[in-house]
């Protein structure tokens, strides 16, 4: 099989999760024998179409313009045997850069008007329309955001092509969160799967299309640790892409939003059997107490203090985001006593090692 797979994301690598989700896809094909080539849309020249209707009149099935488009993409567009259509979710539709290579597809339409059975009436194609599978992510959790591109591609689906797999991926950003990574490995191997499936059966099975779909985390923590990380890059003064090569971590702004991420920083298996209460008492620009029971892998977070904390620590609330989001040396800070510790503090730093349950 054929596959040409067309990305009109402008990002790359890992920052771009329409390349992350694409390349997962492409690789599950390419395991089932497909043939697939890449065309990244950000790397060609395809100008606007300026609506001459030459392609349907003068010179029909030839475009005018002297472009990547005419050169290369349409030729190989007419050739394959499926396409993909790789799109960003912009302004709840496939970005403009994919609208725009759509828009140069007109040669391949004649200008008649031809009702069909239903009543419908349509454009007759002039050459064969390749099948299609759009792969489209978006930022919100919600999966209504694809309903717009979903009615769109639907409603245009034309006899006698085929719109054969709709794969969407809310909340994509968080596919390189550290926070979810066993359920965004599990998105992206269902992706490679459907990559199989597409080749063997021209269909993704409903149990696939679950794995992708599948929530990654409850919107409610999502949308407090999408707000903290948009806070921490205006604060810094970086775009998402610098915040993740300088491997920058969200920091908390409250007593809320510290319990809220503390947490995922933590090595809970570092606790074994025991049941171990971590105590910490925050002064400052933020003052106020929380304590994180800590068992069985699991981490539970309470304001307010514990009777009898295996672990207790006492820190200004701006020392000890400092330390969380890597700004500044937990042990210096210690041997500096900017803050204390009472208790098991072997533990503590086996606690806070979270590279080491990995
Ligand atoms: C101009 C622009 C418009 C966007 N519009 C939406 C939108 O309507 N709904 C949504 O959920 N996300 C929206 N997003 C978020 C992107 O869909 C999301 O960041 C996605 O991961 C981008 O794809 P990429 O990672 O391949 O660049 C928008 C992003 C940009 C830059």
């Amino acid at each position: 099989m054929n596959i040409l797979a067309i990305n009109s994301s402008p990002r790359t690598g890992n920052q771009s999760k329409t390349e992350l989700m694409l390349n997962h896809l492409i690789d599950g094909m390419r395991e089932a024998g497909a043939d697939v080539e890449t065309v990244n849309l950000r790397e060609k020249n395809v100008k606007n179409c300026i609506g001459c209707f030459t392609c349907w009149t003068k010179t029909p099935g030839q475009c005018l313009l002297k472009d990547d488009m005419t050169e290369e993409l349409f030729p190989k567009w007419l050739k394959a045997d499926l396409v993909i259509y790789a799109t960003p979710l912009y302004y709840h539709t496939m970005n403009g850069v994919m609208s725009l290579f759509l828009e140069r597809t007109l040669p391949a339409i004649q200008p008649f008007f031809e009702k069909a059975d239903d009543g419908k009436i349509s454009h007759p194609v002039r050459f064969k329309i390749p099948a299609a599978v759009w792969l489209s992510v978006c930022g919100f959790p919600d999966e209504s955001e694809f309903d717009v591109l979903s009615h769109y591609l639907n409603h245009t689906e034309h006899k006698d092509t085929t719109l054969v797999a709709e794969i969407y991926r809310t909340a994509a950003e968080s596919l390189t969160n550290p926070f979810v990574k066993e359920k965004a490995a599990d998105v992206l191997n269902a992706t490679t799967e459907a990559g199989r499936e597409l080749v063997k059966t021209m269909k993704i099975s409903p149990e696939t299309m679950a794995r992708i779909r599948q929530p990654l985390e409850d919107p409610t923590v999502f949308a407090e640790t999408a707000n903290l990380f948009w806070k921490t890059c205006i604060a810094e003064g970086v775009t998402p892409k610098q915040f993740e090569e300088k491997n920058m971590v969200p920091r908390p702004d409250s007593l809320e939003s510290f319990m809220l991420l503390f947490p995922f920083g933590l090595n809970a298996d570092a606790a074994g059997d025991r049941k171990v209460i971590m105590q910490i008492n925050f002064s400052g620009e933020v003052a106020g107490s929380c304590f994180f029971n800590i068992g069985k892998g699991k981490i539970n977070s309470q304001k307010g203090t514990s009777e009898k904390p295996d672990i207790a620590i006492d820190t200004p609330f701006t020392v000890w985001m400092d330390i969380m989001t890597g700004k500044a040396d937990g042990q210096q800070m210690f041997m500096e006593q900017k803050y204390t510790v009472n208790g098991d503090i072997p533990l503590m730093i086996q606690l806070l090692d979270k590279e080491a349950d990995t």
